[in-house]
């Protein structure tokens, strides 16, 4: 069974890595691919990778107003979703202009 709002096969959750609590204990923050973790503030991977993958389907647009370092941005791009990322700080965190 597949869900109308994500891609999630509901007949394999157990294989689904969904976390399904309502605390999330995410011991290793995700530090593969583009994520350099140096941007103050940064998310751990991990939660936009659930929330992303919870609430969209692939292709679908994500917008991140927030956007940061880039995290979740990251994660649009490894999960094939398309995305709009803006912040009202025009530097990353290495002080170049983004
Ligand atoms: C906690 S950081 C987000 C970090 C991002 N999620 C990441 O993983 O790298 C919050 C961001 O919101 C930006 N921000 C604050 N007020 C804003 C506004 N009014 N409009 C757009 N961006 C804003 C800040 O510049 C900062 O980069």
């Amino acid at each position: 069974m597949i869900c109308k709002y994500n891609d999630l096969d509901f007949d394999d959750w157990k294989n689904l890595n969904i976390d399904v609590n309502s605390l999330w204990l995410i011991n290793k923050r995700d530090k593969n691919g583009k994520h350099k973790n140096i941007y103050h503030g940064n998310f751990i991977p991990q939660i936009p990778n659930q929330l992303i993958r919870r609430y969209t389907k692939i292709n679908e647009v994500v917008l991140e107003p927030f956007m940061g370092g880039g995290t979740t941005l990251f994660e649009c791009e490894k999960l094939h979703r398309k995305y709009i990322g803006f912040d009202i700080n025009l530097e990353d965190a290495g002080g170049n202009s983004k």
